[in-house]
């Protein structure tokens, strides 16, 4: 059978899980053939010889099982992340973060302290060290696992020695003295929601945030500015503005604002707190 036939075929059974269902069968083909889209394109009329390996992965994917736990890649910020089962996959509403904590670094003169609490596949640790030549990072996560693939791919963007990867309950191994700022995509989902489907496949210690599902940010926010850290940078749920824009209100804060996400949802806030 050729690849266009593959793709005809084996797309039907992706309908269900999928909007991409022809792309995702193209996906799982390049990968299978370690090719890229061009080559794809060019063979297009070519026999495929590896019908019973994608058979597998579509059987796979049909149960909602995630495409970038199959393939070990998602993109994120243009780049190319390593993604591994047992860490969360990186989602393009993060880059926001990362966008709004560039431009307050971007300004400083000198180098400085960044913690990220919760770095996961490492993909804000990593994009904040690639843009920011004076910076140095402690990324901390109670997994190891995520700490083992955030490494991995810190190596694979060059910027190991920028980043100090440690296994920390929040602030429980951080010492240092002088942070200038923190940022964190922490679990934010209440305990009892219920997750889509393909969503069920992800660590569920790095969604649900307690019972309310805004605990562990506030955690976060008392913590850094009982160390006296000047700015904060978090990704929150769509719902949590309000409860923690009354939060703030316990903090002596120069300022804060909140930002929404690509579907137009509330999805996280910087705040700086008075010296
Ligand atoms: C929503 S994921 C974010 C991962 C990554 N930063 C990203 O944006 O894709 C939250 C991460 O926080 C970690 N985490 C959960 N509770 C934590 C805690 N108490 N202290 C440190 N990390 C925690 C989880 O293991 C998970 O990797």
């Amino acid at each position: 059978m050729t690849i266009k036939d593959c793709v005809k075929k084996y797309s039907n059974d992706l309908k269900l899980v999928t909007h991409i269902p022809a792309k995702e069968i193209e996906i799982l083909i390049m990968f299978l053939l370690d090719k890229n889209p061009i080559w794809l394109h060019l063979n297009y009329n070519n026999e495929f010889e590896k019908e019973n390996e994608l058979q597998t992965l579509v059987k796979k994917r049909a149960t909602n099982y995630p495409l970038e736990y199959i393939t070990k890649k998602a993109s994120f910020y243009g780049e190319q992340f390593i993604v591994n089962e047992g860490v969360l996959i990186p989602r393009p509403e993060t880059e926001f973060l990362v966008e709004n904590a560039f431009n307050i670094l971007k300004e400083q003169k000198e180098s400085k302290t960044v913690v990220e609490i919760g770095t996961g596949s490492g993909i804000i640790s990593v994009m904040l060290a690639l843009l920011i030549e004076n910076i140095k990072i402690i990324a901390v996560d109670i997994n190891p696992k995520a700490l083992e693939l955030a490494k991995q791919n810190a190596k694979k963007f060059g910027v190991l020695e920028k980043i100090d990867f440690r296994l920390s309950n929040l602030f429980e191994n951080i010492f240092e003295e002088n942070i200038f700022m923190v940022v964190s995509n922490p679990p934010y989902i209440a305990n009892d929601y219920k997750l889509p489907k393909n969503v069920k496949f992800e660590p569920s210690n790095a969604l649900f945030g307690g019972v309310l599902g805004d605990e562990l940010l506030k955690n976060i926010i008392k913590e850094t500015n009982d160390k006296k850290i000047q700015y904060l940078l978090c990704e929150i749920g769509f719902d949590q503005k309000k409860s923690l824009e009354e939060y703030f209100k316990e903090f002596n804060v120069e300022f804060h604002s909140f930002y929404k996400d690509y579907e137009n949802f509330d999805r996280g806030f910087t705040l700086k707190f008075k010296k």
